[in-house]
């Protein structure tokens, strides 16, 4: 039986479901073209529904010169013809909720293309009511404690433009003119542009750059109070207008301007948790899981109780490394990344699979961790299979290549000739398609997508207590294993992860609230007994286990 609408909106929805981005552009071309499209993802709903997804978040489809890979939008209010019409966009839409899948596009308000028309006739002509959409200067000089997001490529946040007379400012690409939003014709068209593509049953958005819309003089130009104005007029627009609909924010910020973006429950529901997200990899590469714990035990008590984590691993841009100390990057790069060439903008531009050197256990037992935190776990496209990267194409073109669907030409992913493709397939041998690929990954139990696949089916089947707001680090000393309850009102499940590269042991005093009968429910390479009210588990290398406990006031009578 197909969901109901209210079945897809319910409240909090996104607290139980797993979220998948992917990047239109290299997901499946159903035309031959050589392009991902909007029909292509279609095609593969019923992959997305069986591996568990919950909810889609495709990256940006918007009219575009695509300098930045569509976060350059030059008409908001089209979808790109490479990637299909709107009939195909309304065709996913219905297609992805007949099977239970909400769709969430990518909402960017702080910047738009040097190629749209608001830019163009505003730089043109002084007298435009365009002109005021944007800021200018005669110096350049501004604004000069905004932090350069890309100090690899730019040098300024100014830019000069012959044609204007003035500089014009851009907080990343030169090609990317912020907007201003001191002009309130700019707030009116930016709520537009998501009603717009709402009242084509998008489900939410994922917010992009979200710190930047406000440029104050001597401040750092970010997380200002009106920004969040800005946002919970949005939130209110869309609760009010489209109820049930979701926002989660890309805030890569310190711990407090981060958490500020729950506000109390009235501006976003999710937040991109970019503090954790360093932590989950650092704790392989010391064997410190306490630095998980650490964070966790900093973000989790600000988030309002029907608001959430967004965690995740990878995305289609560098692996962030702003949130972390001098000597953590200096570990994690000693760890991770000894390729030259893989360093870019604050950060590493690889997959997750070459990140953890193609290891199945160890890309389980992250995934396993995001799965298991309290929040919602969003994985990235192909990760689930092991996809690995082309460090030889520019920018982060090298994390969004086409998704490899079987062993074929092109990987399964056009059948248009190698040359014409969108971006060129993966072929470092441990990533590319004879080796990753979900044909036979799909036939192979025990493949990492099969294992992935686990994780998301125990997880739905538990919705309660994975979705339970509650978490509890347990101390477990200099072990190189995390543990965590995670209580809810009839259960508490037991996470333990190993993040050493050998087995481990520990003992977890059970609390008086528990029975101590547990239920396993998934564990790799873990044995475990009860010896009292002491439980003990041996995991295997970067093993795991999640443990059901009932609790005493919810035993059934014998
Ligand atoms: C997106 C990037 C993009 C940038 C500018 C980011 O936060 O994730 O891919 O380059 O915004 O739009």
């Amino acid at each position: 039986m197909s969901p109901t609408e209210s079945d897809l909106r319910a409240p909090d929805w996104f607290r139980t479901v797993v979220f998948y981005e992917l990047p239109v552009r290299s997901f499946y071309d159903s035309n031959g073209d050589g392009i991902g499209d909007l029909a292509g993802v279609t095609e593969k709903l019923d992959y997305l529904r069986d591996l568990g997804v919950g909810a889609i978040w495709l990256l940006p489809f918007y009219v575009s010169p695509w300098k930045d890979d569509g976060y350059d939008i030059s008409d908001h209010y089209r979808v790109d013809p490479r990637f299909g019409t709107m009939d195909d966009l309304a065709a996913l839409v219905e297609g992805a909720h007949a099977r239970g899948i909400r769709v969430l596009g990518d909402l960017v308000t702080n910047h738009i293309s040097d190629q749209h028309p608001w830019f163009q006739e505003a730089r043109k002509d002084r007298s435009s009511p365009y002109r005021s959409w944007f800021l200018w200067s005669d110096t350049g000089k501004e604004f000069s404690r905004a932090r350069l997001m890309f100090p690899d490529y730019e040098h300024s946040n100014w830019t000069w433009d012959d044609a204007a007379g003035q500089y014009y400012f851009h907080r990343f690409f030169a090609w990317q003119p912020d907007l201003n939003y001191d002009t309130p014709a700019v707030h009116a068209e930016m709520l537009n542009f998501a009603r717009f593509w709402l009242a084509r049953g998008l489900d939410g958005f994922r917010c992009d750059a979200v710190p930047y819309l406000y440029k104050r003089e001597g401040t750092k130009c970010q997380s200002l109070p009106e920004v969040h104005q800005f946002f919970q007029t949005l939130r209110a627009m869309m609760d009010a207008e489209f109820p049930g609909t979701a926002l989660v924010a890309e805030a890569n910020q310190s711990v407090p301007e981060t958490v500020a973006y729950f506000d109390q429950g009235k501006e976003f529901q999710m937040v991109l948790h970019f503090p954790a997200m360093p932590n989950f990899f650092l704790s392989i590469g010391d064997q410190n899981p306490k630095r998980v714990l650490d964070v966790l035990r900093a973000t989790l008590p600000g988030v309002p109780g029907d608001c959430g984590w967004a965690y995740f691993l990878r995305n289609h841009d560098e692996l962030s490394l702003e949130q972390v100390s001098d000597e953590e990057r200096a570990l994690f790069f000693r760890e991770f990344d000894s390729t030259p060439g893989a360093r870019i903008h604050n950060g590493i531009r690889r997959r997750l699979a070459p990140l953890l050197k193609g290891d199945d256990s160890s890309i389980v037992l992250l995934t396993a961790l995001i799965l298991g935190l309290p929040g919602s776990p969003y994985l990235y496209y192909g990760d689930e299979i092991g996809m690995g990267d082309r460090l030889d194409l520019t920018d982060r073109d090298g994390v969004r290549t086409p998704m490899q669907w079987s062993s074929g030409p092109n990987g399964g992913f056009s059948t248009a000739p190698p040359e014409e493709l969108t971006r060129p397939i993966v072929t470092d041998a441990p990533f590319a398609p004879a080796a990753r690929n979900v044909a036979d990954e799909d036939r192979q139990p025990g493949s990492l997508l099969w294992r992935v696949r686990t994780l998301l089916r125990i997880r739905a089947s538990h919705a309660a207590v994975f979705g339970s707001e509650r978490f509890e680090g347990i101390e477990l000393g200099d072990s190189p294993v995390l543990g965590f309850w995670r209580p809810s009102a009839e259960y508490r499940l037991l996470g333990l992860y190993n993040f050493a590269p050998e087995p481990a042991t520990v003992t977890v005093p059970l609390p008086p609230t528990v029975w101590a009968s547990p239920v396993e429910l998934l564990r790799t390479g873990s044995s475990s007994t009860v010896v009292g009210h002491d439980y003990m588990a041996r995991l295997d290398r970067r093993g795991f286990s999640w443990t059901l406990f009932l609790t005493r006031r919810a035993r059934p009578v014998p």
